[in-house]
């Protein structure tokens, strides 16, 4: 079949024609204005007269995970030269968005931070809240992993302390922010506790640190056995608090009750040796004495242990140096009780055993066969009651 030359394509390829040449024009004056913000802005020996503004330091620039990229491309403000004098900030969800096909990793955290109390403040216009660079810097953007990037681990506090100075020097005098000085990454910095991008106020739903969370949250570590022993302390403190009254009640939502932070403090938290510690001895009836607590609690509430616990260490005792004879008779009692009840439990399986074979053999007194099977049970339900009996007495002493 014939073909005649079809007459829409004249506009077609003139249109081709036509972005091409816009397209050489907008990549020549990419180049020329890249060139020119080094001019000013790297150059330390700029064109005679020129006004050059802040100059910015090229070996760490190019050194940063952005190293490659253009000037413009992430200051897009700058259209034409000379630019304005007040340029609005960098908005780095230009790439940093979950479809971006620029490489920028894709990330779910970049919409947990709209929603988060910074996000939030940062939308509704706030001066003094976080946008991304605030946190993450500008041209020394590194990956979290590298020791000199501000989001490392080792650095988070003093880049959240810019803003929550308080906060900040607080937590370096706690026994958590001094180990982490000290170099030691088990212990926790502010993101561990709040979170990353997603941080909401204490008070609000789904923050880790509201009061259904934070028991949670300080049991990530504290629950921890491996990081537990590398530091003499045990993880009963967790168990023995979710075993206690206070734990309870806390499980069946009494609002009353103390968590973890009630008695430990949140930021500036220090061990129970230490004379400013509110767990300390001589504070303690402060502390239980607090807002609608234990009203006019005494020295009395300093006599027991808060977190009845067993595998206390040896060393742990000694830098407590106080409770060890009732602790070392507790500990007795329970040695004797656990050997009791499992030689109960064994001699009443072994005879179980023992009397089905028998039975086995002679198929005959089948009320034995009946009580045999019975006295597991009663056997399990004995050793529960007593487990409760062990747990109260511990109640009574830890109040
Ligand atoms: C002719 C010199 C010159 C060139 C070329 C130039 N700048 Fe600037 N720039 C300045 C001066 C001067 C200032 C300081 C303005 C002021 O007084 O706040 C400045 C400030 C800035 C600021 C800070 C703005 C603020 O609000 O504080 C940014 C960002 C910037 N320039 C980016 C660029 C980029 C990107 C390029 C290249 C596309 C570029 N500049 C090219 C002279 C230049
Ligand atoms: C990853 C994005 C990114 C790239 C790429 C980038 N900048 Fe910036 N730059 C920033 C951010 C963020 C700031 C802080 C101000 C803001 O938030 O807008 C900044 C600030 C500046 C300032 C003001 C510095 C001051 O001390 O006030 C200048 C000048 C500047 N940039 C120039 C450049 C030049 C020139 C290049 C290219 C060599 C470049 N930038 C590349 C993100 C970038
Ligand atoms: C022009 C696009 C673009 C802009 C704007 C941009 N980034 Fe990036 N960013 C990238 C790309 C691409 C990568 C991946 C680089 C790589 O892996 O080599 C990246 C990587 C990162 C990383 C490292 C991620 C990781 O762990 O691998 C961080 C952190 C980061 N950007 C933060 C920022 C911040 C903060 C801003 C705003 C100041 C910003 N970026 C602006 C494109 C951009
Ligand atoms: C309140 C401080 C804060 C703000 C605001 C913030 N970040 Fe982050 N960001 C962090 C911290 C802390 C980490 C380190 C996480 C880690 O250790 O893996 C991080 C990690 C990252 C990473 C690397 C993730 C990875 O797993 O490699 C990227 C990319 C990133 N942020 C981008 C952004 C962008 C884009 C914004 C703005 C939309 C932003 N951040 C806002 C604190 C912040
Ligand atoms: C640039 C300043 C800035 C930085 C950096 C910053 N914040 Fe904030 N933050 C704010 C502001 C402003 C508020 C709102 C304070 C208010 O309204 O009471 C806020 C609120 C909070 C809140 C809720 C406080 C409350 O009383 O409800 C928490 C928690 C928080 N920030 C934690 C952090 C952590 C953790 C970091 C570091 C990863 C950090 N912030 C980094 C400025 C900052
Ligand atoms: C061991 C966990 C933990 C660490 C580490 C931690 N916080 Fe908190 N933070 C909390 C808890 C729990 C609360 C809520 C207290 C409450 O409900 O009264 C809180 C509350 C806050 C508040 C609200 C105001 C206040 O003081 O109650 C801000 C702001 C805050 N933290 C910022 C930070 C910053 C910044 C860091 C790091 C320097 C940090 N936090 C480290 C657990 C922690
Ligand atoms: C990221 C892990 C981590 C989180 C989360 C954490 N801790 Fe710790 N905590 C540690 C480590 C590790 C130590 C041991 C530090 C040392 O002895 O040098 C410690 C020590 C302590 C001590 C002192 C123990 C002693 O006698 O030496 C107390 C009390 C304490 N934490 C309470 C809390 C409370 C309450 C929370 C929750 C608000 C919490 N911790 C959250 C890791 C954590
Ligand atoms: C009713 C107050 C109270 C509550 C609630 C409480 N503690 Fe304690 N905590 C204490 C006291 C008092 C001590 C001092 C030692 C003792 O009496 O057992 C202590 C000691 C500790 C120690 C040091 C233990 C050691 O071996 O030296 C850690 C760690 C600890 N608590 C963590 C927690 C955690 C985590 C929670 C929440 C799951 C919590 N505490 C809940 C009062 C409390």
């Amino acid at each position: 079949m014939k073909r005649f030359p079809d007459i829409r394509r004249g506009p077609v390829l003139l249109l081709a024609i036509l972005v091409w040449v816009s397209g050489l024009d907008a990549r020549e004056r990419a180049v020329e204005i890249r060139s020119r913000c080094y001019d000013c802005h790297l150059n330390p020996s700029p064109p005679q007269g020129t006004d050059r503004g802040p100059l910015i330091d090229e070996s760490v620039f190019k050194a940063s995970v952005h190293g490659s990229q253009r000037c413009e491309n992430c200051h897009r403000s700058v259209i034409s030269l000379p630019h304005e004098k007040d340029l609005p900030p960098v908005s780095c969800t230009d790439c940093h968005r979950v479809d971006n096909t620029v490489g920028a990793p894709k990330l779910r955290s970049y919409r947990e931070y709209e929603q988060s109390v910074h996000g939030r403040l940062v939308a509704e216009g706030d001066p003094r809240a976080p946008r991304c660079q605030n946190c993450h810097g500008d041209h020394d953007i590194l990956k979290p992993a590298e020791s000199a990037s501000h989001v490392n681990k080792l650095h988070i506090a003093s880049t959240c302390g810019q803003c929550h100075f308080e906060v900040e020097k607080a937590y370096e005098a706690s026994i958590h922010g001094k180990t982490l000085i000290e170099g030691n990454l088990a212990a926790p910095v502010c993101t561990d506790c709040h979170g990353e991008h997603d941080i909401l106020r204490p008070g609000e739903e789904g923050s880790s640190v509201s009061r259904d969370q934070v028991v949670n949250t300080c049991a990530v570590c504290h629950e921890d056995i491996v990081k537990m022993k590398m530091f003499g302390l045990t993880t009963a403190t967790v168990e023995s608090y979710r075993e206690s009254y206070h734990g309870v009640a806390y499980k069946f939502g009494s609002d009353a009750t103390a968590t973890c932070i009630e008695c430990h403090g949140h930021h500036k938290i220090l061990a129970p040796e230490n004379p400013a510690s509110p767990v300390n001895e001589a504070n303690i009836p402060k502390t239980c004495g607090q807002k609608n607590c234990h009203k006019g609690a005494g020295p009395g509430f300093a006599k027991g242990k808060v977190h009845v616990s067993f595998e206390k260490t040896p060393e742990k005792y000694a830098r407590e140096g106080r409770d060890r004879t009732f602790a070392k008779v507790f500990h007795i009692v329970e040695l004797a009780f656990i050997s009791l009840t499992t030689s109960v439990i064994f001699g009443m399986i072994l005879y179980m055993a023992l009397d089905l074979y028998d039975k086995w053999v002679r198929r005959k007194r089948r009320w034995i066969l009946f009580l045999s099977v019975t006295t597991a049970p009663l056997a399990l339900t004995f050793w529960i009651v007593w487990k409760v009996v062990l747990s109260f007495i511990g109640k009574l002493h830890g109040g």
